[in-house]
């Protein structure tokens, strides 16, 4: 079989992408961490509100420079709407959705995840940096999606 040499170029052009992007997939895994969120936990979308620790939505410290936040998402607002932390502060965000999926990303951050109703997200982030961090909702959920937003201030 005769292949040509243009075809030869750009499969070995190819190659050496794929092994690149491979590469860097592994580079960011192992080295910075980056990973997709696992399974967390199931919750009965219908008893969100009723179910702890959803029952209680806010922020508590957990240890120094430890704090754990719950939120819900629901359309089209999340519960709390703002979460104060101090600066340095390591943050676990243990959120849902109670009716449809919405988005959870906080402008700046690594923190980008889906809020599934009947899935538990939970995503961890330090924050250095005081100011106003806007924690929008970036998957279309309806009629008012466009301003369901909430706000994280570090201090
Ligand atoms: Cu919630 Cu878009």
């Amino acid at each position: 079989m005769k292949v040509h040499t243009y075809e030869k170029a750009f499969l070995a052009v190819g190659a050496v992408l794929l092994a690149a992007c491979l590469g860097a997939l592994l580079y960011a895994g192992t080295v910075h961490g980056v990973h997709l969120p696992g399974h967390v936990a199931r919750v009965d979308p219908g008893q969100v509100m009723q179910t702890p620790p959803f029952n209680q939505p806010g922020v508590r410290q957990t240890g120094p420079g430890q704090y754990e936040a719950v939120v819900v998402g629901m359309a089209f607002a999340f519960i709390p709407g703002q979460i104060t932390v101090p600066r340095g502060s390591t943050v676990t965000f243990i959120a849902t959705s109670r009716d449809v999926i919405h988005g959870f990303h906080i402008e700046r951050t690594r923190v980008n995840v889906m809020l599934i109703p009947g899935q538990v997200s939970r995503v961890v982030h330090r924050f250095d940096e005081p100011g106003e961090y806007l924690l929008i909702c970036h998957e279309y959920c309806g009629t008012g999606h466009h301003g369901m937003s909430g706000k994280v201030i570090v201090q």
